[in-house]
């Protein structure tokens, strides 16, 4: 079967009505969905094993299998309502890629190894890149089992809730401010890793500094510069920093006929000022790189004749600059003081994660422009500005990208797409790519 084929095929492992994807963590989809791109591997002679998180590591050994090996790939994992492409054409296309070379009676000096992440996307575990950062030694094993799964994570106050308190400190370097005390309800990977049959401990997950000696991505560009210039292939040089902040709210419900106005504390009032002021920290930086978006809200309890008591607002601030992400969050923050001082409600808030940007590897980057040129395909040098798996490879592993167009630049909703044609030239291009590193 095709690439094409299969990331048809991949689409139907879905919660959602097509053309939408939904794909979750460890869902019953996700699982179905690994074990079919397993056996994608296996039928393709490649040797599967699994970690303790569920990143999977599909390997055609090389004729020196003790050399550094060449990794390549992304993540299945879909967030709510999105498309077909986003991750799914790394771990598909980078598949391809090795069937390819195979086809052609290549035979790798170094191995090549094709890894499909854990929970890329953040919907699960309110964290983004989860499998990877374990992966790079990025994430405390300890913190990361006890991350709360949002499926769990109910607003009312589940019985036993604070007995399962626990300190996120260690998760982040606080940016300091008053607001930085981080509750997280806790214990929940753990428990939804192990039912999914990945045992073991967390801290088996991190590969040692020297396991890849090349590590390449290929991506949707998810952004429109690819398709409005008419180029073929985008080279990453950087990879833009993300935060998330979690920002729980807490008032006071009652009768929506019943409470006048001046007695209320309306926590989704207060969630409003907030995501107000998320959008005026990042416009007033005055830089197109900075962005941010408020776009989780869970309100209780979520009934049209109820004041709403309690609100979780997540908060997703990026930009290629650190000091100037950092300077948004803190805006964010001190709002989120105001909101709690002004309006008479609790605002604690989280900082989920605040990353550094990546640089990409030089070497790699010049491997990836010379496979474009091998594959005859027009290139361009570009930033991204949504993260991937390789922002947190890059710390283990000298790591580039090669984006491919997709229409509009549209990404993260169900009418994502990519033609068949610009698929194919990413194939042909990581081709080039493994071909080039696993000979080195
Ligand atoms: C990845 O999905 C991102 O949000 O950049
Ligand atoms: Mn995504
Ligand atoms: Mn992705």
């Amino acid at each position: 079967m095709s690439a094409l084929a299969e990331l048809e095929q991949l689409a139907g492992f879905s919660n959602a009505s097509p053309p939408a994807v939904t794909r979750v963590a460890f869902s019953q989809e996700d699982m179905r969905a690994r074990a079919w791109v397993k056996q994608l591997c296996r039928d393709a002679g490649l040797a599967v094993r699994e970690d303790a998180v569920g990143n999977t590591f599909a390997r055609w050994c090389g004729t020196e299998s003790q050399a550094g090996a060449v990794g390549t790939g992304s993540h299945i994992d879909a967030i709510p309502d999105s498309g077909r492409y986003d991750g799914t054409m790394g771990v598909l296309g980078g598949l391809e890629a090795i069937r390819a070379l195979k086809r052609d009676g290549f035979i790798p000096r170094r191995s090549i190894e094709l890894l499909m992440f854990t929970s890329e996307e953040p919907t699960r575990f309110g964290i983004g890149c989860l499998g990877s950062r374990l992966l790079s030694g990025s994430l405390d094993p300890s913190v990361a089992d006890n991350l709360m799964d949002a499926e769990q994570r109910p607003l009312s106050s589940p019985k036993g809730a604070d007995a399962r308190r626990q300190t996120a400190k260690e998760l982040v370097k606080p940016l300091g401010g008053p607001l930085n005390t981080v509750p997280v309800l806790g214990g929940f990977l753990k428990t939804v890793r192990e039912a999914a049959g990945f045992r073991g401990s967390l801290a088996d997950v991190r590969l040692p500094g020297d396991y890849y000696v090349a590590f390449v991505e290929l991506h949707i560009e998810q952004g429109p510069i690819l398709e409005r210039s008419g180029i073929d292939l985008g080279i990453v040089t950087d990879i833009a920093a993300p935060a998330t902040l979690r920002v729980e709210i807490t008032g006071e419900g009652g009768h929506a006929g019943a409470v006048l106005m001046p007695e209320r504390r309306d926590a989704f009032l207060g969630a409003s000022e907030i995501a107000l002021a998320v959008e005026k920290a990042a416009s007033s930086t005055g830089a197109p790189d900075t962005v941010a978006t408020a776009g989780a809200c869970r309100v209780f309890p979520n009934a049209v004749n109820s004041i709403p008591s309690r609100v979780t607002l997540e908060v997703d601030v990026r930009d290629i600059d650190s000091d100037r992400r950092d300077s948004v969050v803190r805006a964010i923050l001190e709002a989120a003081k105001r909101v709690h001082d002004e309006r008479r409600l609790r605002v604690e808030t989280t900082i989920v994660n605040a990353d550094a940007p990546a640089h990409c590897d030089e070497r790699v980057v010049a491997a990836l422009e010379q496979a474009a040129d091998r594959a005859r395909l027009s290139r361009t040098r570009m930033i991204s500005r949504a993260y991937h798996d390789s922002l947190f490879m890059s710390r283990i592993a000298p790591t580039g990208m090669l984006f491919i167009p997709c229409r509009g630049g549209v990404s993260h909703r169900p009418d994502e797409y990519s033609a068949p044609e610009h698929i194919a030239n990413g194939v042909r291009a990581l081709t080039e790519a493994l071909r080039l590193l696993a000979s080195d």
